[in-house]
């Protein structure tokens, strides 16, 4: 139809690292940088993703961050055979340097090829040594460009806004120097369930991430085993959006049951096709577990 163009796409970014180091605490001060947001006083929707728009080179460009719990919701996405993230913010505390679950989210990210941004945090510390941690993460083939590699370490306090426009900036930089990010709106949406619940009022509510197409209200998606039209979308302040493209994380209301992270959704063109898909799957689960059942228990009778 001549609508197959590439277009560009915001970067999708993960944020990871050890237990305390401050993730959740950087998130809010990313969320509070947005030069986009513009409505003062309303109230940001927990919705497992977000947009904040970033100034570079004079330009605003809009950043998606996944706001789920380190890099547990990366592993299972991952498992599922979803890679969401296109960069890594690893943010590592600056007076505890580099542990266990540092390594673990760096490991992830390495096995996944997705470049790294380093947040060395909570610099305002007197006992914080950035040097340090740059010292540390050469031994993991993370070299910061002042030590001639190629990975940009900032050094960041999420308490103290810090450091959180450079931040936004190294990860544009990065982007713009090694990712094509670009997708096609001019189709059917796909994309990915990043988290998902039962709202008492709402039903099922999933957040998706639209990774490709454009998805509307009244569309009729399957994401997993969950089926159904989308009756609403919500954005991150709790607005009603009737559409939205590539890049977007968006809150969807109407499906059948509650999706799990790291499902992958399609568009479909009936309902009833939505339907059938979640229904084979389901039987194919269903099946799945039972021969495994079976296993275990003709297994048993040999023990
Ligand atoms: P988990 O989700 O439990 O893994 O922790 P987290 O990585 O999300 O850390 P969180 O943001 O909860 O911060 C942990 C503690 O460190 C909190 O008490 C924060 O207030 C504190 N903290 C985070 N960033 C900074 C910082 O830049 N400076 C200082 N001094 N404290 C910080
Ligand atoms: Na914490
Ligand atoms: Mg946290």
């Amino acid at each position: 139809e001549g609508d197959d163009v590439l277009v560009a796409r915001p970067p999708v970014v993960t944020v990871m690292g050890h237990v305390d180091h401050g993730k959740t605490r950087l998130l809010d001060a990313i969320r509070n940088a947005d030069v986009g947001g513009g409505e003062a006083g309303g109230i940001t929707q927990h919705i497992g993703a977000y947009q904040v728009t970033a100034t570079h080179d004079g330009m605003h460009r809009p950043i998606t961050f996944i706001d789920t719990p380190g890099h547990e919701a990366f592993t299972a996405m991952r498992a599922r055979g979803a890679q969401v993230t296109d960069i890594a913010i690893l943010v590592v505390a600056a007076d505890d340097g580099i542990m266990p679950q540092t390594v673990e989210a760096l490991n992830h990210a390495q096995a996944a090829g997705v470049p790294i941004v380093v947040a060395v945090n909570k610099i305002d510390k007197p006992e914080a040594n950035p040097a340090k941690v740059r010292q540390q993460l050469t031994e993991y083939n993370l070299v910061a460009e002042e030590y001639g590699g190629d990975v940009i370490f900032v050094d960041v306090s999420a308490r103290e806004n810090i450091g959180i426009t450079q931040l936004l900036d190294a990860v544009l930089l990065t982007a713009d120097a090694g990712l094509d990010l670009r997708a096609n709106p001019n189709k059917d949406a796909r994309g990915v369930a990043i988290e998902a619940n039962l709202d008492k009022g709402r039903g099922a509510v999933a957040t998706v991430l639209i990774q490709s197409g454009t998805l509307r209200v009244g569309d009729a998606i399957v994401a997993g085993t969950a089926y159904g039209r989308v009756r609403a979308m919500l954005n991150e302040h709790g607005e009603t959006v009737a559409e939205a493209g590539p890049s977007r994380p968006v809150q969807v209301q109407g499906l059948s049951t509650v999706p799990r992270a790291g499902d992958t959704f399609i568009v479909t063109s009936e309902d009833r096709t939505a339907r059938q898909i979640a229904e084979k799957r389901e039987a194919a689960e269903r099946n799945a577990l039972l021969a495994k059942a079976r296993k275990r228990i003709s297994l048993e009778d040999f023990t």
